[in-house]
């Protein structure tokens, strides 16, 4: 599979093959990843879009009987090299998952403690951060008053934006969001669709999604997997209009699952 196109690339994979034992669950991915705007990961349950978005920031690395061959490089840094510091990896490549994973401290805490863990500790710059980061997803107005009361009292759409302002805090250059507006209903899903493009301005966002809605109304870039293969990578807009492989069309117009 070939991109060609002008974007400026924020992430280049390189032949990335992974296997979980003998699942052979990533076939040779090669893929380059725009800078600064939205791509969206579609593909059929088990085509390996967590797995691929896990390999941006090395989450995988962590299970047994996994295999990982080949380069991801974000900027010219290869992610995959013996001298990378992979905290500070996940600091610059951040993830929110399907559930937000609100941590059961007040919702300030769950925005300090990621630049606490990198080493901020002056008070005055913390709640910088905290009311900055809460701004960037949209939540500080109805949340500025009650900081200090439990996240878990907030809504689940109020906590995935949390999530994703506990993400901001780390200064990220890229957000991955794994089927974030699942489990919300369409208007928090439409407030973190909103926020996205904001964000994008000045982040490199990469969001798994199983909505073709979502997908073709927020995102810049679209990637079709199956089976572990990219079968097709483009503008979104090109796509949804003009796919060029049959089995992308199936699939963008349900007939393939
Ligand atoms: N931790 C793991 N250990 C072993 N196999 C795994 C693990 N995680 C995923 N797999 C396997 O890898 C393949 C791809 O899974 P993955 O979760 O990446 O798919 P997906 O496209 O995200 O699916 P879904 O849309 O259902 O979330 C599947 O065959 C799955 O069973
Ligand atoms: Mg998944």
């Amino acid at each position: 599979m070939e991109q060609k196109d002008s974007y400026n690339y924020k992430i280049r994979v390189d032949n990335l093959n992974l296997h979980f034992a003998a699942n052979h669950v990533l076939k040779g991915i090669n893929l380059n990843i725009p800078e600064n705007l939205i791509t969206a990961l579609i593909g059929p349950s088990g085509c390996g879009k967590s797995t691929l978005l896990k390999c941006l920031n090395r989450m995988n690395d962590i299970l047994p009987d996994v295999r990982i061959k080949g380069r991801v490089l974000l900027g010219d840094e290869d992610i995959y090299a013996d001298d990378v510091d992979v905290t500070n990896l996940r600091k610059k490549v951040g993830m929110v998952f399907q559930r937000p994973v609100a941590f059961p401290i007040s919702i300030y805490e769950n925005v300090a403690s990621a630049p606490r863990v990198h080493g901020v500790s002056h008070k005055g710059t913390l709640d910088n951060i905290v009311a900055s980061s809460l701004a960037k997803v949209g939540l500080w107005d109805e949340v500025a008053d009650k900081l200090h009361k439990s996240a878990l009292t907030l809504s689940l759409g109020q906590q995935q934006q949390l999530c994703i302002a506990r993400v901001i805090a780390s200064e990220p250059e890229v957000i991955l969001l794994d089927e974030p507006c699942s489990a919300l209903d369409p208007i928090s899903t439409m407030k973190i669709e909103e926020r996205m493009r904001q964000l994008a301005k000045n982040y490199t966002v990469v969001i798994v999604t199983h909505s073709m809605q979502q997908a073709a109304r927020a995102s810049d870039y679209t990637v079709f997997m199956l089976s572990g293969e990219i079968i097709e990578a483009c503008p979104t807009g090109e796509m949804f209009t003009s796919p060029k492989d049959s089995r992308t069309e199936n699939y963008i117009t349900g007939r393939l699952f």
